[in-house]
């Protein structure tokens, strides 16, 4: 009957909505154990709007963990209570169970206080905020079955700064934005129902962000305009509640194209006077207004540098009009020149944003923190830290993480960015030899500077579960979390988020564990290894394999490969130079071949195929070996996954099993994409003779066509074989003998799925049909190329010698059905991989 009730309540459907904050019930032991210490009443001190969305949370916790009211009381009961209000409160109403020492604002002391057989439950916020804080951080405790009774716990945010940006476009859509559309804007205008962003801020406020940039950083310049204050102001309305402070992002031409002035020099009267109009305009409406974040001189941004101003003037200007209202300009430190000449070797973007803000340190004023994406690229699969970072003493800092996956698979591949981010936070500096973690220099710690802090690049949209991808909602579960607490490791907030996400089973919690952690290394080693940077289409989506698409263009994210060598040389002695901006001790590190680790040496070196690494393999059997293990790993991923089923709810366990399924795909074709254009380059074969040889496969040219005709691929390496096959009329076939001993396999199909059509496929074997679909995922790409690469697996079909199979392609409107081609695999039967 109990197990029976447990499956009932795993298989119920459950569309991610409540993501971390589901509040389900705990397994019975844990329920009697921790639930044991928890009051069954509730205590609020204080009617600020904050407090009582704490109270409600608790309310909602208790009862959904432990399926008991928590009844609200009017005086302390002397039965014991579960109290919330803030510290000051708590002191004066109840001094027994007041913590001795102060709290700052936005911390919090959790406490469980025993007086003789009753107990209390003290949740003491530094302000409001700082309980409501709190309230997040017990009910997570009790999500995990912590024991409550000897609590005493007290967090101190670790940087003032924890604040997301949201790159939404007033349309509603949303630059890199994978989760469907904004919960800000739509046609305009901010949007009539701000419900979802008001969810938002509860799921912010869960983890302790404080503000949120509404606002794409390509800025439209309208956000300013008058018009738009009462509706900037109706989200501030929205997020207030949890905590969350509204900002936007602006467009430095503002005062010419809004403000009609003749001029935005930022050292023209006129111009600060419109900006502190404005600014002034928005405080009226919104007096706890966050402030501003600038991108400017960047991608086609306007700047400071029409009028030959300095970045500093730029940023004084409009700092000037926030600092009386308390508010702070973000200053992206992402400036760099995007048509650079290729051919000049001492060209480098990566020293781009040091050569331009580190000559101004000191002249910024202190309402200003420089925005600093933690590498000095652009959130590739791996960078080295920011030399920037070392390179502002007098400038407060904020490092830019980009929680939205945009060189990450785009949340169609599932990579947990925390432990990337966990190396760029805790890379040691060695500022003046001493010990200067990024994460303490971005905190202000290191230079004693007033603010600073974490910006994380949001990947919310309206999706039903925020972010498409189920388990692309744990990057934002750890952005907050390491915002708050940058010492917590990627696998305490990966244990956290699966306790609260899909529950505690111990076979959930391995497996997602595994899935989680291993996840940046995997997709490294089928997208990038050694610092090569993500091998994706940089000039296009940043999605697919396009090995050559960072060359031979201005925007500098070369990789440099050619028939002898590969990598960038960045080194002060015959490289860029890129190396000499950080402090000497990482400096004299990445300076020397031997030193550079691996995962970077060819960020900072150009060498030979034959390099040899500190493994002992030489760099292109490194490449080769890599971008197997990693297709391997996924494949794995999908097995482990499909254990779990009945262990989580269906709904949820479907999604990410064809998400996974369909990544196991995609990593193949980067495995094969990458390992073949390395191989064509440097014409030294793989040791273990992969590459090329792919058992069981037919091309789509090599089959007897019916309609379809030969297709080139651009590039080439997408494709397998000499290229693909396209039907330019209804229907056309493509049809091979099977002709191995019969058994019951798997049949591959690798086809293209673009976005402009809905193309259809049919397999049969002799006259039966074993699976029709149709390409309609929403792939960004019209091209048939790596992107647009998918299969489909048919599982468990019985074949014996002289069958023929066929593939019928169907196309719709651009859609033309092609087709690149078809393995035949022992099948892994009923249960296997199944979905395009
Ligand atoms: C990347 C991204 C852009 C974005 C830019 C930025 O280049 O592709 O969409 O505008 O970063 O951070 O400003």
């Amino acid at each position: 009957m109990f197990a029976a009730l447990l499956v009932a309540t795993s298989a119920r459907a459950e569309n991610g909505h409540a993501a971390w904050l589901r509040y389900a019930a705990l397994p019975p032991d844990a329920a009697a154990r921790a639930g044991a210490e928890v009051p069954r009443a509730i205590y609020r001190l204080g009617n600020d709007v904050t407090l009582q969305r704490a109270e409600d949370e608790l309310k909602k916790g208790v009862q959904g963990m432990l399926g008991r009211p928590l009844e609200p009381a009017t005086a302390l009961p002397p039965s014991g209570a579960v109290v919330v209000g803030t510290l000051a409160a708590i002191k004066t109403a109840a001094p027994a169970l007041a913590p001795s020492a102060d709290l700052p604002p936005d911390a919090f002391w959790l406490r469980t206080v025993h007086q003789g057989n009753t107990s209390f439950t003290v949740i003491a916020g530094g302000d409001a905020r700082g309980a409501l804080y709190g309230a997040f951080a017990w009910l997570r405790k009790l999500s995990a079955g912590e024991l409550l009774d000897a609590l005493d716990d007290r967090e101190v945010p670790y940087a003032p700064i924890r604040w997301v940006n949201q790159w939404d476009n007033l349309d509603g859509s949303i630059e890199r934005g994978y989760g469907g559309r904004s919960v800000f804007w739509a046609g305009g205008k901010v949007r009539d129902d701000l419900t979802k962003a008001g969810e938002y801020g509860r799921l912010l406020a869960s983890l302790g962000i404080d503000a949120v940039a509404i606002s794409s950083v390509n800025a439209n310049p309208l956000v300013i305009s008058r018009d738009f204050v009462p509706q900037i102001a109706r989200v501030a309305d929205a997020m207030r509640p949890w905590g969350v402070r509204v900002a936007i992002a602006i467009d430095f031409g503002s005062p010419q194209s809004i403000g009609k002035l003749k001029t935005y020099d930022p050292l023209d009267p006129d111009v600060a006077a419109w900006w502190k109009a404005r600014t002034d305009a928005l405080y009226a409406a919104i007096p706890d207004f966050a402030g501003f974040v600038l991108k400017a001189d960047s991608e086609g941004r306007v700047g400071p540098s029409t009028y030959g101003r300095t970045h500093a003037d730029a940023a004084n200007v409009v700092a000037r009009a926030l600092k009386p209202h308390g508010g702070v300009l973000f200053y992206r430190g992402f400036v760099y020149d995007h048509h650079m000449d290729w051919r000049n070797l001492k060209n480098d973007r990566a020293r781009a944003a040091y050569d331009n803000f580190h000559p101004l340190d000191g002249t910024f004023d202190d309402n200003v923190v420089i925005q600093i994406k933690h590498g000095p690229i652009d959130f590739q699969v791996r960078e080295p830290a920011s030399p920037l970072f070392a390179g502002l003493e007098k400038t407060n800092e904020a490092i830019e993480l980009q929680i939205t996956q945009e060189y990450f698979g785009q949340a169609r591949h599932h990579v947990f960015l925390a432990p990337m981010w966990k190396e760029a936070l805790d890379f040691d500096m060695r500022v003046k030899d001493q010990a200067a973690p990024v994460k303490a220099i971005v905190a202000g710690r290191v230079f004693n500077r007033p603010l600073g802090g974490f910006v994380g690049v949001a990947n919310v949209g309206d999706a039903d579960n925020w972010t498409n991808n189920h388990l692309s909602q744990a990057n934002l579960y750890a952005f907050g979390r390491l915002a708050w607490n940058p010492d917590l490791t990627p696998a305490a907030i990966a244990a956290e988020w699966t306790n609260q996400t899909f529950g505690t089973d111990p076979q959930v919690t391995k497996t997602l564990a595994n899935l989680l952690l291993t996840s940046w290394r995997t997709f490294e080693n089928y997208t990038g290894p050694l610092g090569l940077q993500t091998l994706t289409d940089i000039v296009g989506n940043h999605y697919g394999v396009a090995v050559e698409a960072s060359e031979e263009n201005g925007w500098g994210q070369w990789h440099r490969a050619d028939k002898q060598g590969v990598g960038m040389d960045r080194s002060v002695a015959t490289g860029t130079g890129f190396v000499g901006q950080y402090p000497p001790a990482v400096r004299d590190l990445y300076e020397s071949v031997d030193r550079t680790p691996d995962d970077l040496l060819l960020f900072m070196h150009h060498v030979p195929y034959t390099q040899t690494l500190k493994s002992g393999k030489t760099v292109i059997q490194f490449i080769y070996d890599s971008h197997y293990e990693g297709a391997a790993a996924v494949a794995t991923w999908v097995d482990d996954w499909r254990a779990l089923r009945g262990l989580i709810d269906d709904e949820r366990y479907q999604a990410v099993l064809k998400q996974l399924d369909y990544q196991a795909g995609q990593a193949i074709v980067w495995r094969d994409a990458v390992t073949r254009w390395f191989h064509h380059e440097s014409g030294i074969s793989d040791a273990a003779n992969r590459v090329d040889a792919y058992p069981g496969r037919i091309e789509a040219e090599a089959m007897r066509l019916k309609g379809y005709q030969l297709a080139t691929v651009t590039p080439w390496e997408t494709a397998s074989g000499s290229g693909a096959v396209e039907c330019p009329v209804q229907s056309c076939t493509a049809t091979f003998k099977y002709t191995g001993a019969p058994a019951t396999h798997d049949i591959v199909v690798q086809y293209f799925d673009v976005n402009t059509g809905a193309a259809k496929y049919r397999v049969r074997v002799g006259d039966k049909v074993v699976a029709e679909w149709t390409a309609n995922d929403r792939i960004p790409t019209r091209k048939i190329d790596g992107s647009s690469s998918s299969r489909f697996v048919v599982t468990g079909v019985a074949l014996k010698p002289g069958d023929e199979i066929t593939i019928e392609g169907m196309p719709d409107a651009q859609e033309t059905a092609a087709l690149d081609y078809v393995e035949v695999r022992p099948g892994v039967g009923a249960n296997g991989a199944k979905g395009g």
